[in-house]
Formats: C-alpha cells, structure tokens, sequence
C-alpha cells in the first residue's frame, strides 16, 4: 500500500481564495491511474481550508458562537474542493471520498478515535478512498483544525503501508524556504535525526512545512519510508516509485 498526500499548496493557489488547481489534480489522476499498488490518497486544504479556518480563529478550539458559523463555511469549502478533485480523478480511477469528521475525534489536535473500517472495504474493493485535512469535533477543544498530515500519521499506524508520499508544491525539503532564497539547496536524502532545516514564517493554521516535518518524523519511526515530492510536476509521483527521483527521501 501507499498513502499519497496532495498538499494544499499544490492542488490550490493559497494566495487566492477558494482557487483551485485544476492542472495539478489532473497531472495527479493520470498517475493513480498508472499505479498497480492499492491507494489511499489525502489531500489538504490549502486556500479552501485554511481562509475560514484563520477567520475564525477554528484552531484555537471553541472559544465563542460566531465560529460555529465559521466551522460550517470550512467545511462547506472542503467539500467543494474535495468534489472538484473527485469529479477530475473519477475520470482516470474509482474513488471514495471520506469527511473526516464523520470518523475521526481527537483530543487536544491529536487523533483519538478513528473508525477506519469503512477505508479497507473501499481498498478491498480496488477503489481509493480519499480523506482531507477538515475541520473535527475535538474532546478538549470542541473542535479544531485535522490537518491532512496528522491523518496520514495515523493511516500508517493502523494501515502499516510501504510508503508515503509527501506531495507538495516545491521540489523537497531545502535548507531554507525555496520560494524565499534562490540560492536554496534541495536536500535529497535527510535522517530524522539531523532535522534543523530553516522553515521561516508559518502562516497556516496546521503549522505549514514545520507541522509536516513533525508528522513525517512520527511516521519514520514506525519504520515506513517517506517522501517529499513536487506533486504539481508530471511524472513525480510514479518516478518516486522508482529508485531514482526527484525530491528527498527520509530515513531514520
Ligand atoms: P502543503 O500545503 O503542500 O501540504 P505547506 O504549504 O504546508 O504544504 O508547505 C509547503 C511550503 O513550505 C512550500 O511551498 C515552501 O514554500 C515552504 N517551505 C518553507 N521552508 C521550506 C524548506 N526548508 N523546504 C521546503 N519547503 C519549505
Ligand atoms: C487543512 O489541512 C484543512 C483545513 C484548513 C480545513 P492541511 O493542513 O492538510 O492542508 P494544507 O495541505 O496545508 O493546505
């Protein structure tokens, strides 16, 4: 099995409100299509999710009424992008999309129940299920913000796939933020052990590249090998199934 992550910042423009991808998510369809392995694919929010979500402060847990507004139009918003992606990977494979919070609850952000019996009949049944960063009812909080990664953190635990692919909108992991400074260096092959990589400013409400590199090492250790591609160029994703790809592979 391989767990796939479309990252917000790939399949939407995250300076534009509510723009999606549409090149993006159809260079990806036609990749699942040439993939024989079964798929769980997950994808973000990116400026679906994270425009509501920072209007009304959803992160921060249950605080005041208006935000139960604000936890409906994210999830309104989730679900539109979530029905664009499907219709265009319906086009080159089966899919099942799933609403995380129909199955998951956490505790203080992190996942405490997770009715996952729904995700193996839609694999047994060679179709891919689709989950996405969503906004979940939360034990401490209320509710809170999932991100697609914390997901996929506890995908492996429960699924124990060979491999996860961190799909984003730069070509890995640099040592410094590669939309920031030219001169940055793509890191092609990073233990968890040596992680000081400068992440500059998060303006994102799941704690951008930073909250990724937090769920990626937590998914190493369970001994699964992950990486981190550029999800918007073709061929990136099958290409990383080969031995030799473009982006950085991580290890304990
Ligand atoms: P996604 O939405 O694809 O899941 P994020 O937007 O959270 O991912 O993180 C990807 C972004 O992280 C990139 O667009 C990049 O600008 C930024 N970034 C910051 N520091 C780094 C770094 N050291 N290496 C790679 N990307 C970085
Ligand atoms: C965020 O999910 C979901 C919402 C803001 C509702 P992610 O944290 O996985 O999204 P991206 O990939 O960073 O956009």
């Amino acid at each position: 099995m391989i767990i796939i992550k479309a990252g917000g910042s790939a399949i939407t423009d995250k300076l534009r409100p509510y723009t999606p991808r549409i090149d993006v998510m159809e260079i990806i369809a036609e990749q699942l299509a040439l993939i024989e392995d079964s798929i769980i694919l997950v994808h973000g929010g990116g400026s679906f999710g994270h425009f509501p979500a920072k209007k009304y402060k959803l992160n921060e847990g249950y605080m005041f009424p208006e935000q139960i507004k604000g936890f409906s139009e994210t999830k309104e918003k989730m679900e539109v992008l979530n029905n664009i992606f499907i219709k265009i990977l319906n086009h080159k494979v089966n899919t099942v999309p799933i609403q995380s919070s129909a199955c998951i609850i956490t505790k203080n952000k992190e996942i405490l129940k997770f009715f996952s019996e729904p995700i193996s009949k839609i694999i047994n049944f060679g179709a891919i299920p689709v989950l996405y960063g969503d906004t979940v009812f939360d034990e401490k909080l209320g509710f809170c913000i999932l991100s697609g990664d914390k997901i996929i953190y506890e995908l492996s635990r429960i699924f124990k796939p060979e491999k996860i692919i961190f799909g984003t909108d730069v070509d890995g992991i640099y040592n410094k933020d590669p939309k920031k400074y030219k001169d940055a260096e793509l890191i092609k092959e990073l233990s968890i052990k040596e992680f000081s990589i400068d992440i500059g400013d998060i303006d994102d409400v799941t704690g951008g590249m930073k909250g990724k590199l937090e769920e990626i090492k937590r998914i190493v250790q369970l001994g699964i090998e992950v990486d981190i591609i550029n999800i918007t160029e073709k061929g990136r994703i099958v290409e990383s199934l080969q031995e030799d790809f473009k982006g950085t592979r991580i290890f304990s």
